[in-house]
């Protein structure tokens, strides 16, 4: 590293993910471009750090590459570099193969293997040392989701002068399950070292803080966990609740554009007018989209839906394709969904539209807009913001969403069709009963629906949070007498 006598350069917020908010591509003079990624969370954020002077820290997801820190729209960007390897560990591994499973139900089985561990330890004392180095005196720095788990004690260790808050966006296992976890106390002690830890459901604060009481030995008090630091003084560390949610005026914005909703009407015309079923999902075993197809393969096998009256669209976005479970999906959906088509096409008309691709937001919109109901049939989800992107495109109040029990999103879209998809019958009912919904009771509940996303939108999320944070931490350190 060259020498500077110049200060360093640090940041009054740091968030921190396991990718940057960004997408690589290669400009016409063979240089590097950056284009922000469209997820709601940088959108959210981008003012605040444009305001404040933030920076982000992530993989910028090639391995084997090291970059360095550069601007980008008015945000610091700080890559953490992955070799081959640790994507393959880290990521596929002890991400993707151990925590994933296990924090979603084991749907699929967790697998536990201590070099996945070891390299997990190692990348996230590598993305605290990058907070610690761009983070200044006093910062706030968030720490986003369940790669990441360790860096707040780690973190806490580096620079103790920093306000730490932590937010898991997918779901906190009970604690029968949690249980497996070989490094189980090792992983709740990385998480306590923010002073506010955020979920998405109440379940899965309840959950957390059961897991510490019994496998941290914690003491644990309404919401709050007192942990002794190595002075004898206490440390009060709080477990909050916050569902995330999207961007909505981005969303009501694109509904309105006159060029997607001409795209939204063409979609209609080339399904030849027939009823859209819609489901949009990255290609996750979590999604229950076998589940979906299942239901749907067995209501045109018995005649309740005609492939001549209705269309499923399925877009499945490619997702950790050198995963063996997500291998293993790809293989048996596409196995189902050929076998229904084969079953049930006509040579006018196919029974599963189905997509194995990414779309910009202006497709998903167009897409929203042309669908008469959305499948969202989740087996396990933590929020499941597709749900609620479907609900602010809908300004026109028609529509029907069929949302799982099982996506965070029902504690708050009470008013959607609520399906149980490891119930095959009650969700072909499910759908049967939002297919012929009468105007009268789909708006009502829409409306109901709207409501509660557009007054709920990331802005307030983000907010809250951070104001959360700067309570927390003001009363940890008032009640430690610091
Ligand atoms: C979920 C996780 C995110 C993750 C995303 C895409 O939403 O909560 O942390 O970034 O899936 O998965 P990927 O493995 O491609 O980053």
């Amino acid at each position: 590293m060259p020498q500077t006598h110049e200060a360093p350069t640090t940041y009054d917020l740091v968030v921190v993910s396991n990718r940057l908010p960004v997408d690589r591509s290669a400009s016409s003079d063979g240089s590097d471009e950056w284009t922000r990624s469209p997820g709601g969370l940088v959108t959210a954020l981008h003012p605040i750090m444009q305001r404040n002077g933030g920076a982000w820290v992530g993989w910028h997801g090639a391995p084997d590459e090291q970059l360095e820190d550069f601007d980008h729209d008015g945000m610091r960007l700080v890559p953490v570099p992955l070799s081959a390897a640790e994507v393959s560990t880290y990521y596929e591994g002890f991400s993707n193969g151990t925590l994933w499973p296990l924090f979603h139900d084991v749907i699929a089985p967790p697998e536990y293997h201590r070099t996945w561990w070891e390299a997990y330890r190692d990348v996230n004392q590598r993305f605290a040392r990058e907070c610690a180095r761009v983070a200044g005196p006093g910062a706030t720095v968030w720490i986003q989701d369940y790669q990441l788990l360790l860096v707040p004690a780690l973190l806490r260790q580096l620079r103790p002068d920093v306000k730490i808050g932590f937010f898991l966006h997918i779901p906190f296992p009970p604690a029968e399950l949690f249980a497996q976890l070989p490094w189980r106390r090792e992983v709740l002690e990385g998480m306590i070292g923010a002073t506010l830890v955020g979920f998405q459901r109440q379940s899965d604060t309840a959950n957390f803080l059961r897991c510490v009481r019994r496998f941290a030995q914690r003491p644990v008090k309404n919401k709050r966990i007192d942990v002794e630091m190595s002075d004898g003084r206490i440390r009060h560390v709080r477990a909050e609740t916050f569902p995330i949610s999207i961007d909505t005026d981005v969303i009501k914005r694109l509904a309105q554009d006159p060029d997607i909703r001409q795209r939204a009407a063409t979609i209609r015309e080339s399904l030849g007018g027939r009823k859209v079923i819609l489901g949009v999902d990255r290609l996750d075993y979590t999604k229950g989209i076998r589940h979906r197809i299942k239901a749907y393969g067995e209501l045109l096998n018995d005649g309740t839906i005609n492939v001549e009256d209705a269309a499923l669209i399925q877009v499945a976005s490619p997702s950790r394709e050198r995963v063996s479970s997500y291998i293993q999906l790809r293989e048996d959906v596409e196995l189902a969904v050929g076998r229904i088509n084969g079953n049930f096409d006509t040579l006018e008309h196919t029974a599963i539209r189905y997509l194995h691709h990414s779309y910009p937001m202006d497709e998903m919109v167009a897409l929203y807009l042309a669908a008469d109901v959305m499948l969202v049939t989740a087996l396990r989800d933590g929020m499941n913001l597709v749900a609620k992107e479907y609900v602010a495109s809908r300004q026109d109040e028609t529509g029907v969403l069929v949302l799982s029990e099982f996506a965070g999103a029902a504690d708050e879209l009470g008013a959607a069709v609520l399906t149980n998809p490891h119930d095959i019958e009650g969700m072909k009912e499910d759908i049967v009963r939002a297919l012929t919904m009468t105007p009268e009771e789909s708006a009502r509940r829409m409306k109901k629906l709207r409501k509660q996303v557009l007054a709920n939108d990331i802005d307030r999320w983000s907010a809250t949070f951070l104001e959360n944070l700067d309570d927390a931490a003001t009363a940890s350190l008032t009640q430690t007498g610091a």
